[in-house]
């Protein structure tokens, strides 16, 4: 039976053998430590002369950081930490060696360990914020699966713009021009017609040339679509969604939360409902602050913080003006000028993590659109098509899982929130 350090707290007594890498090691007189790390955990094993075999002794003295290794020994209780444990080890093999392992405690700088990223992804934090990632994709999926969504993805490969053309991937999709997707949302409308409640979570692309410690080029997004939803229905599902997603977080990721950090009594008010603020509110708020803001403009990172910074809870501003929103959204038949996108700003500073709203459903209303954002209305045929058979009104959502990552986690950069980030500057490794 293969053992891992995660299984150890139902094997004390037992003799077990565990494979991993060397984390850490040091002698101190008649006794040797070192801990093993094997990605499930990292376990300290003691090494007394006498207890074990005196070539794991030989054998301890040539380990070097992140050498590959196994270990044989009794699985012990540590005999003042209640529930944690240790090995008291017999014998050592080095599986294979790691000669000037070149991230060490020391302080190394962002650009060097973004350079070794595959490397620095075995440290702890690394570690703790990618099961904070894995948690947050399963609850995402668990909450809408759980509520009758079905998921439909959508294509990566796309031919015209969802949002806006100025930041598009081209490629070449055999002898066509393409683009790389920057959000599944219109795909989303079509099989919402066809299902009720769809979602989709996948990879999308922004070509942004901007450094921030908000964007990717690439990220993923989870965006639902639900038929017949109006914006404040958007914004109920939504914050049912974010609720579940934040508790849940901490109900199971305490220990990679205190890795990390984490403040958590500033997550544990995440609950509904959420402050929901008008455009021309927020704008107002923004206006006391940064007297140099244009009302009308969309915010930038600095306008958000100060709106999010008056709420402990995720605040919704809703009714933008039109013209800083997408071509599909919907503007207000009542407040004409003001479209009825809603995003979510997240608390602490950490900006938009959610963006939608409710989707313009008439065919006229779109076409006049689509001219006025300079897009191609033949790219738009199977869209308008939504349009010509039963039109329904409709909204959905899209929220950034790094960004979630980075907030939950309380990040200070985007970088660390996936395994291999596509930032501007930086494709490598
Ligand atoms: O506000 P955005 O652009 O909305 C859409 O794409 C809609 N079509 C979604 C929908 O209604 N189905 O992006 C949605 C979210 C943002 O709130 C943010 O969390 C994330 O996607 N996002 C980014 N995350 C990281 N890097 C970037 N460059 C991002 N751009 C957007």
């Amino acid at each position: 039976m293969r053992y891992f350090v995660e299984d150890l707290k139902n094997n004390v007594g037992k003799t077990i053998s565990l494979k991993g890498w060397v984390y850490n090691s040091r002698s101190s007189g008649k006794v040797k430590f070192l801990d093993l790390r094997d990605g499930t955990g990292i376990v300290p094993c003691i090494f007394f002369r006498g207890e074990c075999e005196d070539s794991a002794l030989e054998t301890f003295e040539q380990l070097t950081q992140e050498a590959a290794i196994e270990i044989e020994g009794v699985v012990r209780e540590h005999p003042k930490h209640k529930g944690t444990f240790e090995i008291g080890a017999k014998n050592l093999k080095i599986l294979s060696p790691s000669v000037d392992y070149p991230i060490s405690p020391k302080d190394h700088g962002t650009d060097f360990l973004m350079d070794n990223r595959h490397l620095w992804l075995r440290s702890k934090r690394q570690a703790a914020i990618l099961r904070v990632r894995h948690e947050l994709i399963s609850a995402i999926r668990d909450f809408f699966d759980g509520r009758g969504f079905t998921l439909t993805d959508a294509p990566i490969f796309t031919p015209s713009a969802c949002e806006g053309t100025s930041n598009l991937f081209e490629t070449q999709f055999f002898d066509e021009k393409m683009y790389l997707s920057q959000s599944g949302q219109l795909y989303m409308e079509a099989t919402a017609a066809a299902l009720g409640k769809v979602y989709c979570f996948g990879p999308t692309f922004r070509a942004e040339k901007s450094k921030t410690r908000r964007h990717l080029i690439e990220f993923w997004m989870v965006e639902p679509e639900v038929a017949f939803n109006d914006m404040y229905d958007n914004m109920e599902l939504a914050e049912q969604f974010i609720e579940y997603i934040v508790q849940r977080t901490l109900k199971n990721r305490p220990d990679e939360l205190k890795i990390l950090e984490r403040d958590i009594s500033k997550l544990e008010p995440v609950k509904g409902a959420f402050p929901r603020l008008h455009y021309s509110e927020a704008a107002q708020l923004v206006k006391k602050e940064n007297p140099s803001f244009v009302i009308g403009d969309d915010f930038g990172a600095p306008d958000e913080t100060i709106i999010s910074s008056k709420f402990d809870k995720p605040v919704f501003v809703h009714h933008y003006p039109a013209a800083v929103k997408a071509f599909y959204m919907k503007e207000d038949p009542r407040e004409p000028g003001f479209a009825m996108g809603c995003d979510l700003l997240a608390t602490e500073g950490y900006g938009e993590i959610i963006g939608g709203g409710q989707r313009e459903e008439s065919k006229e209303v779109l076409l006049k659109k689509i001219k006025e954002h300079g897009l191609k209305e033949e790219d738009f045929k199977w869209y308008l098509d939504l349009r010509t058979y039963g039109s329904f009104p409709h909204s959905g959502f899209g929220l950034g899982l790094e960004r979630a990552v980075a907030w939950i986690c309380g990040l200070p950069h985007i970088r660390e929130t996936i395994p291999f980030p596509r930032l501007y500057g930086r494709s490598y490794p």
